[in-house]
């Protein structure tokens, strides 16, 4: 297994409320150091805060000189640039009230750089219109293109469209044109060879599409791209302008480590849940419902458990998760156990704060700001 079960070790495990966050903040840093080795130095990523949504990780970030960042919502911009990040890039097309809270957020933070997506013509001119109503000539807001990749979830379909939109954000005096975004989070094949087949081939046709760009005279300052599964095959490339945006890596989790088995990165987020009944042979009911751990994945397939030698999900509740587990007779009332989320990114979003462990102690608290859909704007 990826997991060495003594790394997720607590002696003061009775301190910790349950179901309880845990965040194992050296592995969150060497996870980082990793990111930025892949990645070829700090200035080559722009790790996505979706997955940590806290200052004290940005702040970690900033520390190894990871100086840009990304996020999705106003409130998480909010979250990083109150922990001192300079470089924001809110890769959302923003609409409506969201277009003022953009506008909002660049004046409450005139030294933060600020950019967001784009991938309609309408989108362009929404946000022109609600920069120049404010009446505020001091607000800039970066925008990039976002092409579709061929997730199809958002993103303008690489062609004569896409020149277009481009030269429409080139050519404004009110927006400044920061380049392309590429996000193809849909290269998740876990047979290596496979996917750097399919990151590589839509990377051809994005630097064809750039290329063209640049032949007509619109200068591409920076690609914003990737993923996960795809940020080492890109940075292979060694793209000058390339910025590579995974998020996922900095706690990683179940669906990560058991699909891409090459990667270096360890699980460093995880939940302390408690037996609570143990009455059936062979299982255990346990206070990690669905409430305290995100639903996202299919029932069965929510949490992982380095202590157990295997684990069947046999029902999952608001408030319990009912276990098989042939290890169930080593437990009684009141134990704990570690799970390991299957997807980290929504876990860390159901709660209030994380307790720190470091050296097998808890340590401290960190607030999951981020988790908020609005903090003061
Ligand atoms: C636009 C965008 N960029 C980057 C990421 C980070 O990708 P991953 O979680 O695969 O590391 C995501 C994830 O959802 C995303 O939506």
């Amino acid at each position: 297994m990826y997991w060495k079960p003594e790394v997720y070790r607590i002696e003061n495990a009775d301190s910790i409320f349950s179901p309880g966050l845990l965040i194992f903040s050296d592995l969150v840093e060497q996870n980082l150091v990793e990111m930025i080795r892949v990645a070829g130095g700090p200035e080559r990523l722009r790790p996505h805060c979706k997955t940590h949504k806290t200052q004290e990780v940005a702040k970690i970030a900033l520390q190894l000189g990871v100086t840009r960042h990304k996020c999705a919502t106003i409130a998480e911009a909010e979250m990083l640039a109150d922990a001192g990040v300079r470089d924001i890039l809110i890769a959302y097309q923003l609409v409506g009230p969201n277009l003022q809270r953009v506008v909002q957020l660049a004046q409450k933070y005139p030294n933060v750089e600020f950019t967001t997506l784009v991938d309609h013509p309408r989108a362009v001119t929404q946000l022109s219109r609600v920069i120049q109503e404010s009446g505020d000539s001091g607000i800039s807001i970066g925008v990039l293109v976002d092409l579709n990749s061929g997730m199809n979830r958002t993103g303008i379909s690489i062609g004569p469209q896409a020149i277009e939109l481009y030269e429409m954000v080139y050519s404004s005096d009110v927006i400044i044109a920061g380049g392309l975004h590429w996000y193809d989070g849909q290269n998740r094949q876990s047979d290596l060879l496979e996917r750097t087949g399919a990151v590589n081939a839509g990377w051809g046709q994005l630097i064809r599409f750039r290329d063209q760009l640049l032949l007509s005279g619109l200068p591409v300052p920076r690609i914003v791209a990737a993923g996960t599964g795809s940020f080492p095959i890109l940075a292979e490339h060694g793209e000058p302008n390339l910025e590579l945006s995974p998020g996922t890596t900095v706690f990683h989790d179940d669906d990560m480590a058991t699909r891409f088995p090459e990667m270096k990165f360890q699980p460093a987020l995880a939940i302390l849940t408690r037996v609570i009944s143990c009455n059936r042979a062979n299982e255990l009911t346990l206070d990690v419902g669905h409430k305290a751990c995100a639903a996202d994945q299919p029932a069965g397939e929510r949490l992982a458990f380095p202590e157990l030698s295997s684990v069947t999900e046999l029902m999952h509740s608001e408030e319990h998760l009912v276990i098989k587990t042939p290890d169930a007779d080593q437990f009684k009332i009141g134990d704990h156990l570690i799970a390991i989320p299957r997807h980290a990114c929504p876990a860390s979003a159901v709660y209030q704060f994380a307790n720190v462990i470091v050296d097998g102690r808890a340590v401290d608290r960190w607030e999951i700001v981020g988790r908020d859909r609005v903090l003061t704007i």
